[in-house]
């Protein structure tokens, strides 16, 4: 085992909680190619004693997962089952938590710190408990926040995201609405009237906001795209925000802005990035511009970005063992 301060002399040693399911196998993929981790255990109850991805390492039940000899836990779980854990885990190792349950916005979110990993790494540094960002809640909060903070925006009228993700990113629990048949060739909006959980933890960092969220289930297995219509204050172009980004993000190198263009999926699938894209757009006063955040949404929607809250609370390059 080894502590924070101890810089990268040794190997961080590693359990996987959820290692079956979609996020968990990402993450397992990732933490095996890492060069400054041991992955200890990864539990699934269903496969016990069935390898995982990471060869010599058989799946465990979450039961017997040997949780004293690991520095960090990652909860790759349903929502709502990993408050039990996080309690059980007490005073043990640091925990890395990608379900909702102590995300803002929760009402958990007591001593748990949000993991949006380059605008909070000096908070994640110190964290034994870290809320990793839902998957669309990333691309729109990297997307608004610094344009929030350098007074971009217009506040009074709304910002509409249009945002659509690949079936990945319902997890690996059959459910008819997502068989083959229903899904294929098919496109369709869900959680609509503002109704999506996510939105919650969208509005506790941008309260200011006036947003309308929309969700759409896209016909691919991996990846995200947001077209966010933003109200901006006269004056404010493409330049400026990409400007903003270019300052909040100096050095990020999972936060890819374009020069010029928007981004699509085939930029981000299989990668742990983030592209943002902005145009401006005519004919429309008071001026909005559109932005487009892509991402994977078990990259840095998930799996990546998990490993670069891991990094920070270890000392480590926040980029580390990620595909940026
Ligand atoms: N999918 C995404 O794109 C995405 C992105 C960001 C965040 N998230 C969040 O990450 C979490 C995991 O998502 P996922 O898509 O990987 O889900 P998933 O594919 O459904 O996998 C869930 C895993 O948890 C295990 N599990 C289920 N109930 C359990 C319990 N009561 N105790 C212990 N283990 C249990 C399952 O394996 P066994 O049943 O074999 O134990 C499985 O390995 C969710 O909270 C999700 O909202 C997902």
């Amino acid at each position: 085992m080894r502590s924070a301060n101890e810089g990268s002399k040794s190997e961080i040693s590693v359990g996987v909680f959820g290692g079956r399911g979609y996020t968990g196998r990402e993450l397992l993929e990732l933490l095996h190619r890492h060069d400054g981790v041991e992955v200890r255990f990864a539990t699934s109850r269903s496969d016990a004693g069935e390898p995982t991805p990471i060869p010599g390492l058989d799946f465990v039940d979450p039961e017997s997962a040997p949780v004293s000899e690991v520095d960090v836990t990652f909860l790759c779980l349903p929502h709502g089952t990993a408050v039990p854990w996080v309690a059980r885990l007490k005073g043990g190792p640091k925990i890395v938590d990608l379900t909702a349950d102590h995300r803002p916005g929760s009402g958990r979110e007591e001593g748990a710190v949000y993991g949006l990993a380059e605008p909070n790494r000096e908070l994640v540094k110190d964290a034994d408990l870290v809320a990793n960002p839902g998957c669309y809640p990333t691309g729109v909060i990297f997307s608004l926040l610094p344009l929030e903070r350098a007074g971009l925006l217009d506040r009074e009228r709304l910002t509409v995201i249009n945002a659509a993700s690949g079936v990945t990113g319902a997890g690996r629990t059959p459910k008819p609405e997502l068989l083959f048949a229903e899904v294929a060739g098919n496109f369709r909006a869900y959680g609509e009237g503002n109704r999506h959980r996510h939105l919650k933890e969208i509005r506790v960092l941008l309260p200011e906001l006036s947003l309308l969220f929309q969700p759409h289930l896209l016909p691919v297995p991996r990846g995200i795209l947001e077209t966010i219509v933003v109200p901006v204050r006269d004056g404010v172009g493409a330049t400026e925000v990409r400007a903003a980004w270019m300052e909040a993000y100096r050095g990020a190198g999972a936060v890819r802005v374009l020069g010029e263009g928007i981004p699509d999926l085939s930029q981000v699938v299989g990668t742990d990035r983030l592209a943002l894209g902005v145009t401006e757009v005519d004919g429309v006063a008071p001026p909005v511009v559109t932005v487009v955040a892509a991402l994977d949404n078990l990259g840095k929607g998930a799996a990546g970005q998990a490993i670069q809250n891991m990094n920070l609370m270890f000392g480590l390059p926040i980029d580390r063992g990620i595909r940026c």
